[in-house]
């Protein structure tokens, strides 16, 4: 009888809301999983409720030379890995009237160019894996321009082109990608918002809904589907269209910090 060894995985952003409920999911099947976020303490907790199956890799993972460490710490205790998540983010709006560009920089920072640290640790050891997955967690911000969301959106737009370009570069080898494009899901980052969050999901629907889509290897896994309904069709609208809704939605209100 063959042994076919546990599928290893590494999920950023693991402590909390998607990836904390999609830590669950993926340990529940027996897999190993890797798990990073700046709260080690929560991982640690995750790794002694399924012993010999989580490897916690903490930090900060807009510092490259954190995540290089957490690459060679994955690459000395496995060896090699079969599915990357790139999960880990963060959301910040914008006020027009006071913009400021040290809130772009740390969204796009975390979103996008830790997201880039990530893959340039992961990209070697999923060389050396098992039907090879990369999968990148973007929004469906990225269909619509909206209003205050000039940081978060460009971040994950320019995340989605990473992921769609790596796509193409990546196919010979056999490393297949799928970009997730959320709706609104209850997480602690939207707990923030102060608008309706039309059709949301909870945090547990949207991490099992992910992780079933995920084994057909789609290229864009996006929900909800009645959300994606409405909004696909606006984003093939003019842009005049675009700036009519977006302004529809506009609201006078302070704008959102991240707490790190
Ligand atoms: N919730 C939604 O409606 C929604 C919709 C579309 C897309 N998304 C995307 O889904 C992903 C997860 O969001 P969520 O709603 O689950 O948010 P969340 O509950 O705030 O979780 C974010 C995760 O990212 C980690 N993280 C943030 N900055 C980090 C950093 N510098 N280094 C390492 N880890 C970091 C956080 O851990 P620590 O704070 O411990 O570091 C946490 O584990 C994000 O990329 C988000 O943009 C969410």
């Amino acid at each position: 009888m063959s042994f076919t060894p546990p599928r290893r995985y590494w999920l950023t952003g693991a402590s909390s809301g998607i990836g904390a409920s999609l830590a669950e999911e993926i340990l529940k099947t027996g897999a190993h999983v890797a798990v990073s976020s700046r709260s080690a303490a929560v991982l640690k907790v995750l790794s002694l409720r399924y012993p010999g199956q989580v490897l916690v890799v903490p930090g900060d993972l807009t510092n490259s030379q954190t995540v290089r460490e957490i690459g060679a710490k994955i690459a000395e205790d496995w060896g090699s890995l079969d599915t990357v998540i790139l999960n880990a983010g963060t959301c910040e709006y914008v006020d027009v009237q006071q913009f400021d560009s040290s809130i772009v920089e740390h969204v796009v920072r975390t979103n996008l160019l830790a997201s880039a640290y990530c893959i340039e640790a992961a990209l070697p050891l999923l060389r050396k894996g098992t039907a090879p997955h990369l999968v990148g967690v973007a929004s469906s911000v990225t269909y619509l321009p909206l209003p205050r969301a000039e940081a978060y959106g460009a971040s994950k737009a320019g995340l989605r082109y990473l992921f769609e370009s790596l796509r193409i570069d990546l196919a010979p080898e056999g490393i297949e990608v799928t970009v997730v494009s959320p709706g609104f899901v209850e997480t602690p980052l939207t707990a923030k918002n102060d608008f309706p969050m039309p059709l949301s999901w909870p945090v547990d629907k949207a991490a099992q809904h992910i992780f079933a889509k995920l084994k057909n290897r789609p290229l864009e896994i996006a929900f909800p589907g009645l959300f994606m309904a409405a909004l696909w069709p606006l984003s093939k609208m003019p842009n005049g269209v675009k700036l009519a809704i977006g302004k529809r939605m506009v609201r006078s209100s302070p704008p959102i910090k991240d707490v790190p």
